[in-house]
């Protein structure tokens, strides 16, 4: 691995170069964003629980059996922090319920969040999502070159938020960068974040406020109205610093993740003929292909505050330090994948983690998954020929918990 260290002297100019990934990693430098599927690869072979002193001390745990072991052991590896940046731990104090929440105050605040999310909810607005991504790609008819990401990928789940939230469509570019602010340059500079949080905070209060005189049939109001149910079997409603921190992890967790995920199939389908083809041929195929490209392009990251000193993997991890859970290595890793870096499009086999795993497991994968087959379905109906415009290496990959491409730029053939 020194060997590939030394190529990654193009790391941000204002980061100190990584000397070894093992010791010393940068989960927020360019070289991780360009390279962290070769990075995973060589830890998880040589070093599966890394550390760094960066960010005031931190872990990378990288194999499938461990992180599913961590994932598990809530009372050790609590979520109250949920990423690894900057901020020192005891600054940060986001309450985004239920991703924030420890058992036992998690599963009330979950359960209360559940059923706008069941299969039922879902398979009623895949016809929302398909006039979406209709009229999307009707602006884009007759063009040669279009960004997969900049032209599709980033509208498809903020406008759909849009109609969830009950907001004016004009919100779509805020939100995307309120998203932004918190995920991804916010990560790096703390006060883009505070500036976010900020606004995102006094916004949900706004449209909590808005729903008590004007109740819709939206996820403001669903969450204006939710109770948590406690042991006895009573009930009482959200607090307000709930209702708002609910509607948050709502946004940022239905945004960013389902946006990387289609700019990174159709990254992968411009990149990848045979595959393209394969699907134009069998659309069949595609919800199957979806869970591959899940697999694959897995784009969550996340972290855990570690409360006890404990060990991973025979590796000792300190408590006060955070700990990152790659669910990107997870899904790569040869003890339970058979040929895991190649996308198998018809994969019979595919226990992948991108949705996380134990009591967090997402709570929009229902969804997220539509969202992803009704997306690339209506692209391949509409353009079935298409390559990506540049060199692949060219492509940057966004760094902070959520990783996708920003720009995929495809040649209509
Ligand atoms: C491709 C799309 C998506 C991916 C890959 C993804 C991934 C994840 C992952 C890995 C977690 C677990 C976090 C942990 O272990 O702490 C999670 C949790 C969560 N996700 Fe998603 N997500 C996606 C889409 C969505 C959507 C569309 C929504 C809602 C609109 C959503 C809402 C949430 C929420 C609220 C949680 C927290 C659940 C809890 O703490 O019980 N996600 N997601």
């Amino acid at each position: 691995m020194t060997d590939v260290a030394a190529e990654y002297d193009d790391a941000m100019p204002d980061r100190v170069p990584v000397n070894d990934w093992a010791s010393d990693f940068d989960h927020l430098s360019d070289a991780w964003a360009a390279n962290m599927p070769e990075i995973l690869a060589d830890l998880r072979e040589r070093c599966p629980v890394a550390h760094t002193e960066r960010f005031f001390g931190a872990y990378l745990v990288t194999r499938y059996e461990d992180i599913d072991e961590v994932a598990h052991d809530t009372a050790t590896f609590s979520s109250r922090i949920t990423s690894v940046n900057e901020n020192h731990p005891d600054n940060i104090k986001l309450e985004l319920p239920p991703i924030t929440l420890d058992p036992p105050d998690h599963s009330p605040i979950r359960r209360a969040l559940l059923p706008a999310f069941n299969p039922r909810e879902v398979a009623a607005l895949e016809p929302f999502v398909r006039e979406i991504v209709a009229s999307l790609l009707d602006r884009l008819d007759g063009r040669t070159m279009v960004d997969g990401a900049v032209d599709y990928a980033e509208h498809v789940p903020v406008e759909l938020m849009n109609r969830l939230f009950g907001v004016p469509p004009e919100m779509g570019p805020q939100f995307r960068s309120w998203v932004d602010a918190m995920l991804k340059d916010g990560q790096v500079d703390i006060e883009i974040a505070r500036k976010a949080n900020r606004e995102v905070q006094a916004y949900f209060t706004a449209q909590l406020q808005d729903r008590r005189t004007n109740p819709a049939d939206d996820l403001v109001t669903m969450v204006l109205n939710a109770e948590v149910t406690l042991e006895d079997g009573s009930t009482r409603p959200f607090s307000e610093r709930e209702r708002v921190g609910a509607l948050f992890v709502l946004m940022l967790g239905g945004i960013d993740t389902t946006w990387s995920s289609i700019g990174a199939a159709l990254f992968h389908l411009g990149t990848h003929p045979e595959d393209r083809a394969r699907l134009v041929a069998e659309p069949a195929l595609i919800p199957n292909a979806v869970e591959e490209f899940l697999r694959f392009y897995s784009p969550v990251t996340i972290a855990r505050y570690i409360t006890d000193d404990a060990e991973v993997a025979g590796c000792p991890v300190h408590a006060g330090q955070r700990l990152l859970l790659s669910y990107p290595s997870a899904n790569r890793d040869p003890a339970v994948f058979e040929r895991p870096d190649e996308v198998v499009l018809d994969r019979q086999h595919n226990r992948h983690l991108a949705f996380g795993v134990g009591v967090h497991r997402c709570l929009g994968s229902n969804l997220a998954r539509m969202e992803l087959v009704v997306a690339l379905e209506a692209w391949l109906a509409r353009f079935p020929n298409f390559e990506l415009a540049v060199d692949p290496s060219e492509i940057s990959w966004s760094v902070g918990p959520v990783r996708g491409p920003r720009k995929v730029p495809l040649r209509i053939l």
